[in-house]
């Protein structure tokens, strides 16, 4: 078997390449009793590494649960989805002769949520909070096991949106959190977000239901990764490709993370004619920045809301200087139009913004130089709002 191009979902099985080094780190953390934050913009790679991780943790007869947290936007629906991938997974206690009425009528009721029944009734705030104590005490505690929650804060943020969000939000956290506390447990569970979970608690005053997590980072591939999958993808449609256009594609892309060279590579597929050179790397660039694939990277700047603005208004001028901007050309930017007596408001502004582009991978700072983290990515930038 060898890999095959994928654009969007996360990868599996042999079209996983690479990232032995996080594997490796990933491992020895959860070995050790960790449980994991992973922290990284989208369409780095995290769902894929996390459900690599699964497929060896089974292979080592750990039980395993992966839940999407993309897939609702109601508190209802996050239960049910735990439920349900729980139930699938056996991390429910069978029902025993000792079990208390409570337990056991959560177990009945389980059944039926799996089977397309009956909803829970959360309602009742006593209900629900009775609900999920029992839940908490249905899990086996006593087998290794790992529980992955993608995109959790992206879950939590539209939940906070809603009536009484951020009580609903402070208690999923505690919830979760005081499933990591039961004493000698050999659940770990695997937190991943494009959105950073830390930055999201710490505004809402929750820093202290994550605190336990170790902080798990993804960046680009190594450039042996990086080498092995272009190379790799070539293999797999018969294409040659010499060393030197490897490197030169890879140079040309910078920013070597799986998705832009899957990308690229799908460019090179399309208008391949029996010879790759660097005029037709160089053409399959210019498509991606000419056609619609980065659009994402645009459209997700409306989560932005109030900042979204501004931060167009910095990736523009970002477009237009390869070598990057210093802070204070920035705020001259910023503040074109407005009365100098805005300055510390706009300047807030500026700072807010910068982290939050930094935290979603579209820009680098380096020394006190802040450039587009992806010539790509720029590039694109530039041909679309620039051009
Ligand atoms: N280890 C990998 N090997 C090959 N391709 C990958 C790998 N990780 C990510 N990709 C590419 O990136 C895309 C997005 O990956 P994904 O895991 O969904 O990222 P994220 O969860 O961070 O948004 C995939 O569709 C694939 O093209
Ligand atoms: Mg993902």
């Amino acid at each position: 078997m060898c890999i095959s191009n994928k654009i969007g979902p996360p990868v599996e099985g042999d079209d996983f390449f690479g990232r032995g080094k996080e594997i490796r780190n990933a491992n020895r953390l959860l070995d050790r009793n960790h449980s994991l934050l992973l922290s990284a913009p989208r369409r780095i790679g995290k769902s894929s590494l996390a459900k690599r991780l699964i497929e060896e943790k089974q292979n080592q007869g750990w039980k395993c649960v992966y839940i999407d947290l993309e897939e609702t936007t109601t508190e209802d629906g996050f239960l049910r989805l735990v439920v349900e991938a729980f139930k699938k997974n056996g991390i429910w206690k069978q029902l025993t002769e000792g079990m208390s009425k409570g337990l056991a009528s959560v177990l009945d009721r389980i059944e039926k949520v799996s089977f397309g029944g009956i909803d829970f009734d959360i309602r009742i705030r006593e209900e629900q909070e009775d609900l999920y104590k029992n839940l908490k005490e249905l899990i086996k505690h006593d087998e290794d096991t790992l529980i992955v929650v993608d995109e959790l804060t992206l879950f939590l943020g539209i939940l906070n949106k809603r009536e009484n969000g951020a009580e609903k939000v402070a208690f999923i956290l505690n919830w979760l959190r005081s499933l990591r506390q039961v004493s000698k447990t050999k659940v770990r569970w695997l937190f991943c977000g494009s959105v950073g979970l830390r930055n999201f608690t710490s505004a809402m005053n929750l820093g202290y239901t994550i605190n336990d997590l170790t902080e798990f980072g993804l960046d680009e591939l190594t450039r042996e990764e990086a080498i092995g999958l272009l190379t790799g993808l070539c293999k797999s449609e018969d294409m040659e490709m010499s060393e030197n256009l490897v490197y030169y594609t890879l140079d040309k892309l910078h920013w070597n993370i799986p998705y832009f060279i899957q990308l690229i590579f799908s460019k090179l597929v399309e208008m391949y004619d029996g010879a790759i050179s660097k005029e037709s790397i160089d053409a399959a660039y210019n498509r991606l920045c000419s056609e619609n694939f980065l659009n994402t990277w645009s459209e997700r700047l409306s989560e932005y809301r109030e900042y979204e603005a501004p931060a167009r208004q910095i990736l523009k001028s970002l477009s237009t200087q390869p070598a990057g901007m210093e802070r204070n050309a920035m705020l001259d930017i910023l503040m074109t139009g407005q009365g100098a007596a805005k300055i510390e408001e706009v300047d807030y502004t500026l700072s807010k913004v910068l982290e939050m582009l930094e935290n979603d991978g579209y820009i680098l700072k380096k020394d006190s130089i802040r450039a587009f983290r992806s010539p790509l990515l720029r590039d694109y930038w530039f041909n679309k709002f620039v051009q």
